[in-house]
């Protein structure tokens, strides 16, 4: 049985007070039962995984560098990431990939530096609005898929959560339907028993992200493939993303 997940990807939202106030609800309300994470911006990690501390909550970095140190301007390494309490990573958001740029080969190539320096991975995929018309969705999450997981082991696998959102869900308030998006996420898992194997596909969550608010929950994540919710905008605040963890138990 995989156990439902459910995060919220901040974005560049909060001021360090709210993130605290935010992170400090989500904490006094997650239990067992679902997996709960937290996605700060970079300056708000210290503050939120102080506050999480001994909970549920796990937290991690929106974004991280493909290189351990060095000279790479504005850039946070996976170790950082570590050493200031996260345990995981978002990569290749669509913004990451629409807004600056990042190929799949540069997003493939921080998934195996996290992993290798002990960070778990929650890998992006999902399609545009232009891809989704042209009947290519299912090529697109596929490459985006297959590149992101390139060189990583099976026994990498129980570290990597995957998100399908479609880009034209995404801080747009329309949804994927669960049936639009229960397939994606059928196929996806097929792509990953294809490049592991039944057991390693079965075992991993796939999150759908993309407008998920209270009033759309429970529908999407009662659908069998859909492990859970990545959530924005309605991550912001404890009353619209309480009831999203209530949703997943
Ligand atoms: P929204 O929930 O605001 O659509 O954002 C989804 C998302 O991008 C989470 O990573």
């Amino acid at each position: 049985m995989r156990t439902p997940y459910v995060a919220g990807n901040w974005k560049m939202n909060l001021d360090r007070r709210a993130a605290g106030e935010l992170a400090a609800a989500v904490r006094d309300h997650a239990a067992d039962g679902v997996h709960v994470g937290l996605f700060p911006a970079m300056v708000h990690l210290d503050e939120v995984t102080r506050i999480t501390a001994g909970s549920h909550v796990r937290v991690g970095g929106q974004n991280c560098s493909d290189q351990v140190s060095g000279a790479f301007t504005g850039e946070v390494s996976a170790p950082m990431l570590k050493d200031i309490g996260a345990t995981v990573v978002l990569l290749g958001h669509s913004e990451r990939r629409h807004v600056y740029g990042e190929t799949d080969a540069f997003i493939s190539s921080k998934v195996r530096r996290a992993l290798e320096d002990g960070l778990d991975v929650m890998l992006c995929v999902g399609e545009t609005i232009e891809q989704r018309k042209d009947g290519q969705t299912e090529t697109v999450c596929r490459t985006q898929l297959a590149a992101g997981l390139d060189g990583v082991e099976r026994s990498a696998l129980e570290r990597v959560t995957i998100a399908y959102e479609p880009v034209w869900a995404i801080g747009t308030g329309e949804t994927a339907s669960p049936e639009q998006a229960g397939a994606v996420h059928t196929y996806l898992r097929g792509i990953l028993a294809g490049m592991y194997d039944d057991d390693a596909a079965a075992a991993m969550r796939i999150l759908y992200g993309g407008s998920v608010k209270p009033s759309n929950a429970k529908e999407l994540m009662a659908v069998p493939d859909i492990d859970g919710a990545l959530v924005g905008g309605a991550a912001l605040k404890p009353e619209t993303f309480l009831p999203i963890i209530d949703a997943a138990r």
